[in-house]
């Protein structure tokens, strides 16, 4: 048995965080849940839930269009969520917040908007061998467009960036850098700042896919100097459907709309459209209203625990969780990067990860079996999928002693 302790090493108000979250109180299959499939998305404490159902009761109604009271309280709830999302970034203005429908969306915005403007015949965009499908397809879809290129940085075998090799790709046709800040599919934290430095010493814009990063690290987007951040609602234990584009003002104003509809214009004549200001530019029809007051609850929730109070918490779990399982014969972790997230992909010896995930459901064990929307990181570690169990900030030591258990028991019935 591991020699790592069995708790996190301070005072975390863990009893406090599970009591907020009104599903992880269930039966499953007779079990009590155990909810570790916080990267493909997490769970929402009631002050989020509480949230949506107090504006939805109260003060909802389109935003940026009435002047009745309810439109006033609605687009002043959803703008002051934008400028807690703004608070939570570190950005220097709320036009650098735009609202999008999450980070598949935000990074859609940029290939077609600044990459389809600004990529010629030739260009290069370098991105990394562990992204997640939605950091590769949007670019792949632009070079088709534009005739540039795609150019891929290598891993190695523990998943760590190969920094020296990205460096190499950055040459004078790289027109972007779009990497994930923290990889889904082995945990990875990618050194950002230091990529983003490289980039810039050559003046080439980067994108940081902050999916993963986001409900786990703090982001400061002028700390990192980073030019676009693009993060999702729904993994911060937030609502659906709300994410978030952070650009500098700079390039966002000089990026032309991607859609076109109501809200994103100043003035519209049959000949000619005048285009609206930042963020509302990126902002066509009527967004998620809601979602964005609820992804403001979220964030006020997150920071009243504190990022350093979650950050020792999950790392106290990953490393806990690491140990334990490297102690199961026939377990192969996937992703063993010195720089890691809350993350464990592992596959068993001769147990499909499917099966794998089906069998820890009768434990009311959740985690997510598949290729994580990565299949570029599967065929480099020539595995079909994997099992990954992926934590939050209420998960337990005990969970992580019952996933354990219950891998035990899988090998012992199938291996
Ligand atoms: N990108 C999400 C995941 O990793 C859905 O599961």
């Amino acid at each position: 048995m591991s020699t790592l302790p069995r708790q996190s090493p301070q005072a975390y108000p863990i009893e406090r965080i599970r009591a907020d979250f009104p599903a992880l109180r269930q039966q499953i299959r007779g079990k009590p849940l155990v909810y570790l499939d916080n990267a493909a998305s997490a769970q929402k404490p009631k002050q989020v839930i509480d949230t949506l159902a107090e504006f939805y009761r109260h003060d909802f109604s389109n935003i940026h269009r009435s002047v009745h009271t309810l439109g006033e309280r609605a687009t002043a709830r959803y703008e002051a969520s934008r400028d807690t999302v703004r608070r939570f970034l570190n950005a220097a203005a709320v036009e650098e917040i735009v609202f999008v429908r999450g980070t598949t969306e935000a990074i859609n915005l940029v290939a077609q908007s600044f990459g389809r403007s600004r990529f010629r015949e030739g260009d290069e965009i370098v991105i990394s061998a562990m992204e997640h499908h939605s950091n590769i397809v949007p670019w792949q879809m632009v070079c088709r467009q534009t005739g540039a290129r795609l150019k891929v940085a290598p891993i190695d075998e523990d998943g760590a960036l190969i920094v020296e090799e990205y460096q190499r790709l950055l040459g004078p046709r790289t027109k972007l850098v779009a990497i994930a800040h923290m990889s889904n599919a082995l945990g990875t934290l990618n050194p950002a700042g230091e990529l983003i430095d490289m980039a810039h010493a050559r003046g080439i814009p980067v994108l940081l896919d902050g999916a993963q990063a986001a409900p786990h690290v703090k982001v400061d987007v002028q700390a990192l100097d980073c030019d676009f951040y693009a993060f999702s609602g729904h993994k911060l234990y937030g609502p659906t459907g709300i994410g978030v584009l952070y650009g500098k003002r700079k390039l966002l104003e000089a990026m032309p709309p991607w859609q076109g509809g109501g809200e994103m214009i100043r003035t519209v004549t049959f000949e000619r459209t005048e285009y609206n200001d930042l963020p509302y530019k990126f902002e066509a029809g009527t967004p998620a209203i809601a979602e964005a007051v609820g992804l403001g609850a979220a964030i006020e929730y997150i920071e009243g625990i504190g990022w350093e109070t979650i950050a020792a918490h999950e790392h106290a779990l990953i490393e806990y969780a690491t140990a334990r399982a490297l102690e199961i014969p026939g377990l192969r972790i996937i992703g063993t990067a010195g720089e890691k997230g809350a993350i464990l992909s592992f596959t068993l010896e001769r147990i499909h990860p499917h099966d794998i995930g089906t069998f820890l459901d009768h434990y009311g064990i959740a985690v997510r079996a598949g290729h994580h929307c990565a299949m570029p990181v599967m065929d480099f570690f020539q595995v079909p999928a994997t099992a990954r169990a992926s934590f939050g900030i209420y998960n337990t030591h005990e969970e992580v002693d019952q996933l354990m258990d219950a891998i035990r028991e899988i090998i012992k019935v199938f291996g």
